[in-house]
């Protein structure tokens, strides 16, 4: 039998990327990033992040064929992410996989987002059920029980900001720059929790998350300082922050992990690159389960994890229906 060959899209905020997968090696991975385009707006913005993934994606889409010396007619399946995300920039990835899966008769599997964060971690080691993932990033802060492949069952999630989301928004109170998790996490290490800020919900007794009174706890205490022309250390604010946003993810990463036998712990999303919550999880998951910590080159948005994940699908079954949208709020189940 011939070897499968998948073309993996990603661009559902503010990174265009694309991977070419043979079985299970990596031929390709291309990243092409916005981030120094949206710095200095502070965050990303919508209308521009689709203008630049439009620009961009042919760019991309010739690497990554270049890279792993194929053609177009190589290519037996595109894995495009059709939410959830920003619904201009998903529009972008979606169109352009159409186009190409028309004029060349290819079949498209659609993937959600989170799903391939989640897969990234195959990278490294087969994932053994139940299965727990902690998923951390920009737009989420998801716990994710899997008791077999593409099964999700989210059994706890924030109820209002994500924490990467939260990370963002303290680092730009503070004028640190964009994206907030990466300088953060270095400045947390030469500070100490003097603050004592509040851990939302950190007791209540389910999985869910909160981060919007966190964030509003620093962003005041922050101004009462600067009001009041109080010296303070910006490495203490921050590592007080960090230490109250990252105490709920292990609290109830731990409960989770008791109360449905896990066998493995994995993380994912932008801020499972953390290196004060990948410190806390190595020494706090109990030593008879898998942990799993994601190499930092595939935490962030990227490609590779979406073919990581399509993977696991069954393309026979695929059909040419090419009458689908985007999903920018996409569910996971
Ligand atoms: O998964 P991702 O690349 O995009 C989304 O799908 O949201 O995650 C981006 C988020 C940003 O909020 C960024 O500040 C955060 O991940 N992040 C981090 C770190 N690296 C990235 N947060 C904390 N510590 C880090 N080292
Ligand atoms: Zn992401």
């Amino acid at each position: 039998m011939k070897d499968k060959i998948i073309l993996a899209i990603e661009s559902s905020c503010d990174e265009t990327a694309m991977a070419i997968i043979k079985n299970n090696q990596l031929l390709a991975n291309v990243v092409s990033s916005q981030i120094k385009n949206h710095q200095d707006k502070g965050g990303v913005i919508p209308e521009l992040a689709s203008r630049l993934h439009l620009e961009n994606i042919d760019k991309v889409f010739k690497e990554a064929i270049k890279k792993a010396e194929i053609t177009i007619n190589d290519i037996d399946v595109i894995a495009i992410v059709d939410g959830p995300g920003l619904v201009g920039a998903l529009h972008v990835g979606v169109m352009f996989a159409k186009s190409l899966a028309y004029i060349n008769n290819i079949k498209i599997l659609r993937l959600h987002h989170i799903a391939g964060h989640i897969y990234a971690n195959e990278f490294i080691d087969n994932f053994e059920f139940p299965l727990l993932a902690l998923v951390v990033s920009g737009g989420h802060t998801e716990l994710v029980l899997m008791k077999e492949h593409l099964k999700f069952e989210v059994i706890g999630r924030t109820l209002d900001d994500a924490i990467g989301e939260s990370y963002d928004k303290v680092a730009k109170v503070l004028s640190l720059g964009y994206p907030g998790g990466p300088i953060l996490d270095k400045l947390a290490k030469e500070g100490h929790n003097i603050y004592n800020f509040p851990s939302p919900k950190i007791n209540d007794n389910d999985f869910n998350f909160s981060y919007s009174g966190l964030k509003s706890a620093v962003i005041n205490k922050v101004n009462q300082l600067n009001m009041k022309k109080e010296s303070y250390k910006i490495e203490d604010i921050v590592c007080s922050f960090q230490d109250s946003a990252v105490a709920p993810l292990i609290v109830k990463s731990l409960k989770a992990i008791d109360e449905y036998n896990i066998k493995h712990m994995i993380i994912a999303g932008g801020v499972a690159a953390n290196s004060y919550l990948r410190e806390q999880l190595t020494r706090k998951v109990p030593k008879n389960v898998k942990l799993t910590l994601p190499p930092l080159w595939c935490c962030t948005d990227n490609a590779a994890m979406i073919a990581s994940l399509a993977n696991h699908y069954n393309y026979d079954e695929l059909d040419n229906d090419l009458s689908f949208g985007v999903n920018p709020n996409k569910v996971l189940e």
